[in-house]
């Protein structure tokens, strides 16, 4: 792999879970999501014992991301779901780069396919945020990844490389990254490939898919940026990863690390995933 290993928890907007101990009673009820599970999320990741050579994020919900930052460990960083494409002012329910910064987010997740294919951002919108935070010194996770339906009909590569030129290939992005600090700048980006058929369906990509895709990845980087941003980058896995398939997939040479959804939200759990770097 590449660099230190980068794990992030995406906690996206969860609400409500619920553990079942037979199909028809409730044991327990738990809501993610809520302030009281945070803290308890939280201490959790306070008292896990850590891989010191691993990058490790979470990413709560705008709301709660001061209360994450008053009480997690320095350990871990601090990334935001989302942000405005530029610098803040009359734009009614957005959040700046400016005040992410002011709260202490050192990362932001841009381009993750719930915001492309639920929300319905496209790539020059997900490129002009990239561009935008890169410029304010805040890191970005840049979220990649096909549909299945693309993947059956053989456009994987084509649809994430289509993704990537617009994380690299902007007018303002390429006058920041394509220029002499171009390398300072790729060193604040990280890509999620994150196929959007294993995102929260329990069915992972197995290692052999995800590593030709981060290959090809690291290919596109080499020949469309260069050959050094190409080898430090990291390429991080998302999509159903969990503690108990999380050690085969970093075995894979071009799996720097992972972009947990569901099994971020339970602290053990998170830490094996952590912990499973090689
Ligand atoms: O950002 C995280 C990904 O969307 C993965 O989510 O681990 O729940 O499949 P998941």
């Amino acid at each position: 792999g590449s660099g230190k290993f980068f794990v992030g928890g995406n906690w996206k907007c969860h609400l409500v879970s619920c553990f079942l101990i037979s199909p028809c009673i409730l044991k327990q009820y738990t809501q993610n999501g809520t302030k009281e599970s945070i803290s308890k999320l939280v201490s959790d990741l306070n008292i896990a014992t850590l891989e010191s050579d691993v990058d490790v994020v979470v990413s709560p919900p705008f709301v709660y991301i001061d209360q994450v930052k008053n009480s997690l460990t320095d350990r871990i960083d601090v990334a935001a779901q989302n942000c405005w494409i530029g610098k803040g002012g009359a734009f009614t329910g957005e959040i700046s780069v400016e005040q992410l910064k002011d709260i202490g987010c050192k990362w932001v997740v841009l381009g993750h396919s719930e915001r492309r294919h639920v929300i319905g951002e496209d790539d020059q919108f997900i490129g002009k945020k990239a561009a935008y935070a890169l410029s304010q010194g805040v890191g970005v996770i840049a979220c990649i990844g096909e549909l299945l339906e693309e993947r059956e009909a053989g456009k994987t590569f084509d649809v994430c490389f289509q993704q990537l030129k617009a994380y690299a290939g902007n007018d303002y992005q390429l006058s920041i990254l394509w220029c002499a600090d171009a390398v300072s700048s790729w060193d604040n980006i990280v890509i999620a490939y994150e196929p959007v058929w294993a995102i929260g369906t329990g069915k992972v990509a197995s290692p052999e898919q995800a590593q030709e895709v981060h290959a090809a990845v690291r290919d596109w980087l080499s020949k469309n940026v260069s050959a050094d941003v190409a080898s430090k980058t990291r390429i991080i896995y998302g999509g159903s990863v969990n503690g108990a398939n999380s050690a085969e997939l970093a075995k894979k040479e071009d799996i720097d690390g992972f972009l947990v959804g569901g099994a971020s939200l339970k602290g053990p759990e998170f830490a094996t995933i952590i912990n499973s770097v090689t």
